[in-house]
């Protein structure tokens, strides 16, 4: 497996790739790698000829106060795992490179980025936008794989490359669930056996709205409100917000249209802060 670290190769080989009329999958990620981002790199695989992952922990996109410098890393594993999957290629810049010193320039989505996670993390969209847009530049990859779980980040994302001109398809691929409901996640390692079992309750409080929906309950505030007594009952479980929102605009709405809103929680469980979501 062919492990791509300065810029420049990363640039020349992806035109190479482009020259041979290759079609270029990427997906982008943070490393720490899970069945969630395996799931994206098979199916970049199906839709792509050549399937780059980049493997970069984003300090940008990370508060003060958050979890940059003990984000696991792992690259050894990590690429294994790429190709494993089926991956061609890891692009692994380092920081340096990527934010050389002096560096002042950055992508801001000022609309969709606004609610929900942008709310508690303020400048969390802005790290991912800049990435993803530098990301886009470098490799200039005909689609690009995120998964459903960072729904805001697709959200997000989609917004930037049509308001930018990007020329990338965007691709979302479903929550990778474990088999008891827990969205995978690379934060998940970090929880205890204790937590892990309360951190359950964000699925089941996503669930059971999903299920009176289902049963013909469309307002809102009741809907939030079971999901959000149901967390209340963990001790651990600390709620951010529990929104039911539109799945393009990510704005809050009172009444569920089937079809088009989506429920989405974050929840602290303990220190380790996790998300989920499901749609309605
Ligand atoms: O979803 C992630 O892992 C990150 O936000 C991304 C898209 C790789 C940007 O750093």
């Amino acid at each position: 497996m062919q492990v791509i670290a300065s810029i420049f190769d990363m640039q020349s080989t992806a035109e190479d790739l482009r020259s041979k009329d290759r079609l270029i999958g990427l997906v982008p990620t943070m490393g720490a790698l899970h069945e969630g981002h395996l799931s994206l790199i098979r199916l970049a695989k199906e839709r792509a000829d050549t399937v780059i992952v980049s493997i970069f922990v984003n300090p940008t996109q990370f508060g003060a106060n958050e979890d940059f410098a003990s984000y696991h890393r792992d690259l050894p594993r990590d690429v294994e795992l790429c190709e494993k999957a089926g991956a061609d290629l890891v692009f692994a810049p380092t920081a340096e490179e990527i934010y050389p010193k002096g560096y002042s320039t950055y992508v801001t989505e000022e609309s969709i980025s606004k609610t929900l996670c942008g709310i508690s993390r303020p400048s969390h969209f802005r790290g991912v936008t800049t990435i993803v847009a530098k990301l886009f530049n470098i490799i200039r990859p005909d689609l690009a794989v995120f998964g459903q779980k960072d729904a805001q980040q697709g959200a997000v994302i989609k917004k930037m490359v049509n308001d930018l001109h990007f020329c990338v398809d965007i691709v979302v691929a479903p929550t990778v669930r474990e088999p008891d409901g827990l969205a995978m996640s690379s934060r998940n390692r970090n929880l205890t056996a204790t937590q892990r079992t309360e951190a359950l309750a964000i699925f089941q409080a996503l669930h059971k709205a999903k299920e009176m929906v289902d049963g013909g309950v469309y307002n809102a505030d009741r809907l939030i409100a079971e999901a959000t007594h149901h967390m209340g009952e963990r001790r651990r479980v600390r709620v951010i917000y529990t929104s039911i929102v539109d799945r393009g605009t990510m704005e809050a709405v009172r009444e569920v249209l089937p079809g088009k809103a989506m429920m989405a929680i974050a929840a602290w469980v303990d220190e380790v802060r996790l998300i989920d979501n499901i749609l309605l």
